[in-house]
């Protein structure tokens, strides 16, 4: 803690211009709001509609995702001077020396880079941070950047998409705010802070020492950070809310669009605007507008309520995702001040107690998921396009709605459901009508409601709250909320209590399932005859791909679907009692795919959870076909297990079929074994004899072959193959090639229980973001950091004496005796002088020769208070005049091999002064290049390669011993890149 300073001392030595001069001076804002009443009188008035007006539109959203610098360690406290504003410490202040920290881009999780552990938390995955690992629970962010003079006087957003856990941000030492759930978005308007026409830095302490759920949660900045300028009269943040509504309960003819536009007036005037709205179809066509006008006071906000008719608009659904856009402009003066684009779908939707779930007023069955966000490779921070990937996933095995379980989703999760069509339940983290939780649930609601895809909101999910009174009102306050915010939607929660109305399920629109199959749920059902039901989650059954044995030593569950904890079911029994009830609406099955953490049945070697329908990678089990055939609309046909089994010869082997033909013929070797009927949401099993070869089924409807599937026994793993999802990526340094590597025989078939270790060499322009299997055992690293992070070599030990002056000191000399100096100790937090007194810190240390050849040696101080001539043999290497920088010095050019020597000539103007809080040589070594491979896992693994934003080649090679190599060449197409912070 520094001690007071008189208030001069906070705008001594600040190179940039006082941002409090700028805004408060009120010849300042007189000048400011005297040229935007002349610039307006200047210009045309309002266009007609549907013209775009000629003028200013300054709102900018950039990325702000590059070039981050990181540091894993809480060296330096939470950053915050609770004793003057701007003079934050450590790391968080302006000119901290980041230098040797570590680049990431962002979104960028630090969990998944440590080892597993076996003392760390089961349900997170073993992964060393959180409660008991303080030294792998903080990190720290820094980005530097320039603002364009021309945005002074524009408003400027901070926009954090999500931050895991507990996240205090600073720019340019100031202090912007502390935001506590690793969830929910939020920003921070910096306008004020900003400094316009020069060097800006933000800085971000990440806590994550306290957990938030019980499953994998990752930790850092895992999603985007975005930069939003605005001008001074604009849409306010999340201001937009479009929806629709039809004369009757089936949509029909045309649709009513109401939009209503929150606008924000930050100016000292009154400020006259008009808001202009076009509705423009997938096609770029204008297909309606309307107009509306406001008068906003100095520093208010006011909401424009605007109703459009769309005539016979094309309805959003899963299987036909419909979007429109909503081009909303704020003219004011004549000009355009701000215009904003909003994607958004026409649709209805609501829950029936008989009929169930209702989309565009009909029945629909919710053939839903639940899943945390967490992949193979790349732990929580999931780049957009893997988003993508995974929906498209999941819609391949008929899959239509998608639970966010148990919290807010990323916005781009969002935008892949609302344009590849899938129904959303968005969840809320936790139950809560106290301030900041009803603020938390209020900004998810502004956020996501404009979301076709979100079909309904979730307050929570299994609370031990949920029964009691307090609860029940608790859950009415925000369910209230809720409904005042968004007239749109009905709102559950996933509620594990089976026939009991008390509390919660008295007041919630929609009642909840988790679990509770049978009896208790038609008997509630028949005492709550009004009440509409949703299966908020169900299933957990375990499986793990490719493997027919539970082995609990492995951790390795069998994938027929046998297995599921006490309180959960198997596929077949969730699924067929769900079917057999409409009015249940459908439901979500527990989950999607595999996640880190939770590894039910069983604890360490296991690291992630078996309930996946697909595992970490998106690699389908065989359950996945169960859905297909139940949840698809075409027909299908898949055989399990696989048929290599060397050593079973004669052996009875377990054959199942999931299909949904009518008849299902099994063959192996090409002999019949006989045709069963199949069973409506169910399967077909037979017990077969193994011998090598092929087992095949047809399925027929109608005694016509309609569907096929073969297992075959394969050969000696021979070679690797690559697969891309896609066959071009875009160059835009986003885009990622979400590629398959298989271990495949002499005939290039999948060997089934393949373990190779493979290598990966990535060329080109792009990089290797992370490796997978699937295997909830495998403790191979899903992430190789190429270079190693600095190692930092203290120094302490100093001597000290007093002189009269700083000028010509010889005390700085290489050579100086030191003999009746005072021995002080650095790492205080307050040095030995008094105000107005100078003194020499002198040490001597020693370096090996082998740190010599370190790519960067940084001096780097605590602390030098308040100014500082600094010199290593001798020589000056800099000095520092701002006592709350934390200066550091590049000194491998000065430093010697052997003894060396600092000294630092210290002047202390207030205060106490003199070298605190630790001084140390940081040393950098050379890059080290990441040598990247991976186990395949039964047959496969995942590579996730990210593209550079230069168009070109990426050349992935992949090589195991005794095998064949493979070379994937990706192209990487160019494209214009996302506007983001330069
Ligand atoms: C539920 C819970 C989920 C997950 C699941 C495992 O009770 O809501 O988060 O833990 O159990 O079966």
């Amino acid at each position: 803690m520094k001690t007071w300073k008189p208030p001069s001392r906070i705008s001594r030595g600040r190179s940039i211009s006082s941002p409090e001069a700028r805004h408060s001076a009120p010849g300042a804002r007189l000048r400011f709001t005297v040229c935007l009443v002349i610039a307006g009188l200047s210009l045309c008035f309002w266009p007609a509609p549907g013209r775009a007006a000629e003028g200013v539109v300054s709102r900018e959203r950039l990325l702000l995702d590059w070039g981050w610098k990181f540091h894993l360690g809480n060296e330096w406290g939470t950053g915050e001077d609770l004793a003057k504003a701007g003079s934050s410490v450590g790391p968080a202040s302006r000119d901290f020396n980041d230098a040797v920290w570590r680049t990431v881009d962002l979104p960028h999780d630090w969990a998944i880079e440590l080892p597993f552990d076996r003392n760390a938390d089961t349900s997170h995955g073993f992964k060393p941070v959180g409660p008991g690992f303080a030294t792998n629970s903080v990190g720290w962010y820094r980005r530097t950047f320039t603002l364009p003079q021309q945005d002074a006087g524009k408003r400027l957003w901070l926009e954090f998409d999500g931050a895991f856990r507990d996240s205090r941000v600073y720019v340019n030492g100031y202090f912007v705010g502390h935001h506590e759930s690793g969830y929910s978005s939020f920003r921070y308007d910096i306008t004020d802070v900003a400094n316009c026409g020069g060097r800006n830095t933000v800085a971000a302490r990440v806590d994550a020492t306290q957990f938030e759920g019980w499953f994998y949660e990752g930790a850092g900045i895992y999603r985007h950070v975005w930069l939003t300028k605005t001008g001074r009269l604009a849409v306010a943040p999340e201001g937009l809310f479009v929806y629709s509504k039809f004369k009757s309960p089936v949509p029909a003819g045309p649709a009513e669009i109401r939009v209503e536009t929150r606008l924000d007036n930050s100016l000292e005037a009154l400020a006259e605007c008009a808001v202009r709205c076009q509705v423009v179809d997938a096609a770029g066509k204008t297909v309606a507008e309307g107009n509306g006008s406001a008068r906003l006071g100095a520093f208010s906000q006011r909401t424009v309520r605007q109703s459009i008719q769309l005539d016979s608009p094309a309805l959003w659904s899963p299987d036909s995702p419909t979007l429109y856009k909503l081009l909303t402009a704020v003219e004011s003066g004549g000009a355009v001040v701000d215009r904003v684009e909003t994607e958004f779908g026409v649709r209805t939707v609501g829950f029936d107690a008989e009929k169930g779930f209702l989309l565009n007023g009909k029945p629909y069955v919710l053939k839903g998921t639940c899943n945390h966000q967490d992949h193979a490779g790349v732990g929580a921070a999931l780049p957009d396009r893997l988003q993508y990937f995974r929906i498209a996933r999941l819609k391949e095995m008929g899959d239509n709605a998608y639970r966010t379980s148990h919290n807010p989703p990323t916005p781009e999760l969002l935008q892949a459901c609302d344009r590849l069509g899938m129904l959303v339940m968005d969840e809320n983290r936790l139950l809560g009508s106290d301030a900041l939780n009803l603020d938390r649930l209020e900004r998810l609601v502004r956020r996501d409601r404009n979301h076709p895809s979100v079909a309904v909101w979730s307050i929570a999910n299994e609370e031990g709250e949920q029964t009691t009174p307090a609860g029940g009102r608790v859950a009415q306050t925000m369910q209230g909320l809720i409904h005042r915010l968004d007239p749109t939607r009905q709102v559950t929660m996933a509620a594990n209590v089976g026939n009991t109305f008390a509390g919660l399920n008295r007041i919630i629109d929609v009642r909840g399932w988790n679990y509770h199959i049978g009896r208790e749920m038609d008997n509630y059902h028949a005492a709550h005859p009004v009440q509409p039901n949703v299966g908020s989650e169900q299933a957990s059954t375990v499986c793990t791909r490719g493997i027919y044995a539970n082995d609990r030593q492995a951790g390795y569950v069998s994938a027929y679907d046998d297995n599921a904890p006490p309180w959960a079911h198997t596929t077949e029994t969730w699924w067929k009692f769900f079917a057999a009830r409409p009015w249940l609406s459908g439901g979500f099955a527990w989950t999607g795919f595999d996640y880190r953490g939770e590894p039910t049945p069983y604890g360490w070697p296991c690291i992630n959870s078996h309930f996946g329908i697909l595992d970490t990678c998106g690699f389908p089990k065989d359950n996945f076909y169960y859905y297909l055939a139940w949840w698809g609309n075409r027909p299908m046909a898949h055989l399990l297990p696989h048929w290599t089994w060397p050593g079973k010869e004669g052996q009875q082997i377990d054959v199942r079929c999931f299909s949904n033909c009518q008849e299902v013929e099994l063959f192996l070797n090409g002999q019949s074994l006989g045709k069963q009927s199949m069973p409506e949401n169910s399967h077909l099993a037979w017990k077969v004899n193994y011998a090598p070869g092929t087992l095949s089924v047809k399925g027929y409807n109608a005694g016509q072959v309609v569907a096929q599937d073969k297992v075959e026994t394969t050969g000696p793993a021979a070679a690797i193959k690559l697969t891309p999802d896609r066959p071009a990526i875009k160059a835009d340094g986003q885009d990622v090639s979400i590629i398959t590597v298989a271990v495949t025989d002499d005939h290039g078939r999948v060997v089934p229980v393949a373990g190779n270790l493979a290598e990966f060499e990535l060329s080109g322009l792009g990089r290797i973001l992370g490796v997978g299997n699937g295997d909830p055992s495998c403790h191979e690293p899903d992430v190789f950091i190429g270079t190693p992070g600095a190692r930092s070599v203290p120094l302490d030990s100093w001597r000290v004496k007093e002189v009269p002056d700083t000028k010509d000191r010889p005390e700085v000399a290489k050579e100086f005796s030191v003999r009746n100096w005072r021995r002080v100790d650095v790492r205080a937090d307050f040095g030995p002088l008094t105000p107005g007194q100078c003194a020499v810190f002198r040490k001597q240390f020693t370096v090996q020769p082998s740190d010599l050849s370190a790519t960067n040696i940084l001096l780097s101080f605590g602390m030098i208070d308040d100014e500082g001539w600094v010199y290593v043999n001798g020589q000056f290497v800099g000095e520092s005049h701002d006592y709350s920088s934390s200066p550091a010095f590049q000194v491998g050019k000065f430093l010697e091999s052997g003894d060396n020597t600092i000294a630092v000539v210290v002047k202390n103007n207030e205060g106490e002064g003199g070298l605190n809080k630790g001084v140390a040589l940081v040393i950098q070594e050379k890059p080290v290049l990441a040598n990247w491979k991976r186990s395949v896992f039964n047959g496969l693994a995942q590579v996730i390669v990210q593209s550079a934003k230069q168009a070109g080649e990426l050349k992935l090679t992949a090589r195991a011993e005794g095998l064949a190599p493979a070379t994937l060449t990706l192209p990487a197409e160019a494209c214009a890149p996302p506007p983001a912070v330069p």
